[in-house]
């Protein structure tokens, strides 16, 4: 099939190179023209493993890159993989895919066959029928069809995610449209066991909040369990591993410690929370699972407190990406507790093996260590705030510090005698 991708961020650049895989013709669609002319020298514009080897085998081939809207009506379907911000008050910006819908209609109007529009941008429902199809009709009229496909994709893994999904949601309302989206994924079904979930348009923009919003939900359960097993000398992570075998509920995601962040879990539980009291109903449970998620870097400032003042002495952050395995700070747990030791008078020094470029852009006056040592040399405590491997690890390192305070918010460092080690939830 001959598919257009309106986006080339996180979500676009992966689905276009994957439906490239798949043996489709692909175009990306972006008014970025660095990133443009990045795509087709087969170069990803973001760090994901595997992409760039998709990218350099399809680039110029059956994947091209264009800023040029013109393109679409010679294409059978468009993904529309734009940004969904959030706004100040939690909920999402649309103005982004509005615009496009307004590019995407003008695009479109004239075309003398039935244009399919699949929306993978994560909305609250109601958006893909009442503001998306809106703007692509005024332009266009009413010949076109709407769809829904949400994305599940994990910064780190997401090509992996892609090929191997643990399940296909396509939403639509129309047979055709229906058909459509099947015939976009028939070679990836052909190619791998999965689950294709055919729903409506808003069951399937409901599944991608309600997905986010449940693992996000059995982190901050698990954290508020292990912020009790700390009071009791109980360890967290034997309960967890014990839970975890329950096959109703199962062992990923109770991970307990300094919380989740990212691009996805705090924007989409917040505009979750945020459209619940759109229509009149109060998500209590949410509310407190951006509580618990909130309370746990101040724990950990507060377990560091409990061991040393940290007022104009040297502290290590040891990691700063969001998780491990990416150079994504958004929403990094590292940012409340960088911010808490500054407002200690604390000198922060900052070490993480690929994120500390991004996390200078939002803390430029800190330092940055090249290595873990490094950043250990004559610090009065360390944070550990991201499960990078390399800190479990570590050793002598420790032995570089003034002082041998260590609290971990992830479970990785491995203990030794001569350190004062305490862990956030065990
Ligand atoms: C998430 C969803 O997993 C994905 O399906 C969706 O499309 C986008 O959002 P991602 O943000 O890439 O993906 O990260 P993920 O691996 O889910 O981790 C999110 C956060 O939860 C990280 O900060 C991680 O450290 C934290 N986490 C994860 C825990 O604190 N404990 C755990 O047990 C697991």
């Amino acid at each position: 099939m001959k598919i257009s991708v309106l986006g080339s961020g996180y979500v676009g650049t992966t689905a276009a190179a994957c439906l490239a895989e798949l043996g489709h013709e692909v175009t990306a669609i972006d008014i970025d023209e660095e990133v443009v002319a990045s795509l087709n020298a087969g170069e990803a514009p973001i760090h994901e493993p595997g992409l760039d080897e998709l990218l350099t085998a399809h680039a110029g081939g059956n994947l091209t890159a264009t800023i040029d809207y013109g393109v679409v009506p010679e294409t059978d379907v468009t993904f529309m993989a734009l940004a969904t911000p959030s706004k100040p008050d939690g909920s999402i910006e649309t103005s982004i895919i509005e615009s496009a819908a307004t590019s995407l209609g003008e695009a479109i109007a004239g075309k003398p066959s039935t244009h399919q529009v699949v929306v993978k941008s994560t909305v609250v429902p109601g958006t893909t029928e009442n503001v998306i199809a809106p703007r692509i009709a005024d332009a266009a009229g009413e010949d076109f069809e709407i769809s829904m496909n949400p994305e599940f994709l994990r910064e780190g893994s997401a090509v992996m995610d892609f090929q191997e999904p643990d399940k296909i949601v396509l939403g639509a309302e129309t047979d055709r449209a229906r058909e459509t989206m099947r015939a976009v994924y028939e070679p990836l079904v052909a190619r791998v066991a999965t689950n294709v979930v055919e729903t409506g348009i808003r069951e399937a923009e409901m599944i991608k909040y309600a997905n986010n919003a449940v693992l996000a939900a059995k982190i901050s359960t698990m954290n508020e369990i292990g912020n009790i097993c700390k009071e009791y000398g109980v360890d967290a992570y034997e309960v967890a591993d014990a839970v975890g075998l329950d096959s109703r509920i199962g062992r990923a995601f109770l991970d307990s410690g300094v919380g989740w962040g990212g691009s996805c879990f705090p924007k989409d539980v917040t505009a979750l929370i945020t459209a619940a009291r759109e229509v009149g109903y109060d998500p209590s449970l949410l509310d407190a699972v951006v509580e618990v998620n909130e309370k746990q870097p101040r724990r950990m400032l507060e377990l560091l407190d409990e061991h040393t003042d940290v007022g104009d002495e040297r502290v290590a952050v040891l990691g700063l990406a969001f998780k491990p395995g990416t150079d994504d700070v958004r929403e990094s747990r590292a940012i409340p507790i960088i911010e808490g030791l500054r407002e200690r008078g604390a000198s922060v020094v900052g070490y993480d093996p690929v994120a500390t470029g991004n996390m200078r852009k939002r803390f430029p006056d800190i330092e940055y260590a090249g290595s873990a040592g490094e950043a250990l040399d004559g610090a009065a405590a360390a944070m550990v705030v991201t499960e990078w491997d390399e800190f479990a690890a570590l050793d002598d390192e420790f032995d570089r510090m003034a002082d041998p305070v260590v609290v971990d918010g992830r479970r990785i460092v491995s203990r030794r005698d001569g350190l004062v080690y305490e862990g956030l939830t065990w």
